[in-house]
């Protein structure tokens, strides 16, 4: 069983829309793996588009009682939940997190039971202060679990997303560049994205986001699934 959470304090980076493309093709890709979508945001974006697809093999949650209002998560509702999904032999779970804006990790202990904690962030500098600061407070929670070792802290991935031109990229890179924490490969702009929470007919707008960003699907799944191969806490921003 394999827990990753999207979360960002700042709204609109893109973390609904990566949860999204994430779920859809770990179960896709990956034909004996079950996975569930918990969406922790009320406004049900993620929970509500995708819905539609849910079988034996792809959950779909949107419970209220993982809130208890204005972006604070019931710690140990969500908790439980999460340690009550098993493995059975035959299949592989992965519980897939999408977080609402103003998540602060010193509220969200939940954090601390997942496996790799996904940063999206786009270039713009109100995206970037706050992901610094996110990823500071993360830091510090990480610190304070002393039932824990630090060797047991999730893995820490910052996503750059919507992203443009290379020249942008290395830009994000190197204002992060002190961050203890991983970089990810970027997720460019595309605006076949602003369709992707839609019922289309056939479902042709996802088909084709699946397969427009196929090498950035197969790398984030492998990602996670593969997740306790990484060294934990690198000591300055490592680029996967
Ligand atoms: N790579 C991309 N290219 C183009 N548009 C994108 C991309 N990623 C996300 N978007 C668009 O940006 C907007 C915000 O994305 P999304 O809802 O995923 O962010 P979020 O972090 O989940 O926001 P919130 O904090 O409100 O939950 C949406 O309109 C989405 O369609
Ligand atoms: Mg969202």
């Amino acid at each position: 069983m394999k827990t990753a959470v999207f979360a960002n304090s700042k709204g609109g980076v893109g973390k609904s829309t990566i949860a999204l493309l994430t779920s859809l093709s770990l179960a896709t890709r990956h034909n004996r793996a079950k996975v569930q979508l918990i969406d922790l945001d009320p406004q049900a974006t993620t929970s509500d588009s995708l819905s539609r697809f849910a079988n034996h093999r792809f959950n779909v949650t949107n419970n209220e009682e993982f809130s208890l209002g204005s972006a604070t998560p019931n710690n140990s509702r969500i908790i439980s939940h999460l340690e009550s999904i098993s493995s059975d032999h035959l299949s592989e779970c992965y519980s897939i997190l999408d977080c609402p804006a103003g998540n602060e990790p010193e509220r969200s202990t939940f954090l601390l039971h997942s496996n790799i904690i996904f940063i999206p962030t786009s270039v713009s500098d109100a995206d970037v202060f706050a992901t610094k600061k996110y990823i500071s407070s993360l830091i510090e929670l990480f610190d304070s679990d002393t039932e824990n070792s630090p060797k047991k802290s999730p893995l820490v991935v910052i996503l750059p997303s919507m992203i443009d031109h290379r020249d942008e990229l290395n830009e994000l890179r190197s204002v992060l560049a002190g961050m203890p924490v991983y970089f990810g490969k970027p997720l460019r702009y595309s605006p076949n994205f602003r369709r992707a929470f839609r019922a289309e007919r056939d479902d042709n707008n996802v088909k084709v986001l699946l397969r427009e960003h196929s090498a950035y699907s197969k790398w984030i799944t492998d990602l996670i699934i593969h997740s306790d191969r990484l060294k934990l806490r690198p000591k300055k921003l490592f680029q996967l």
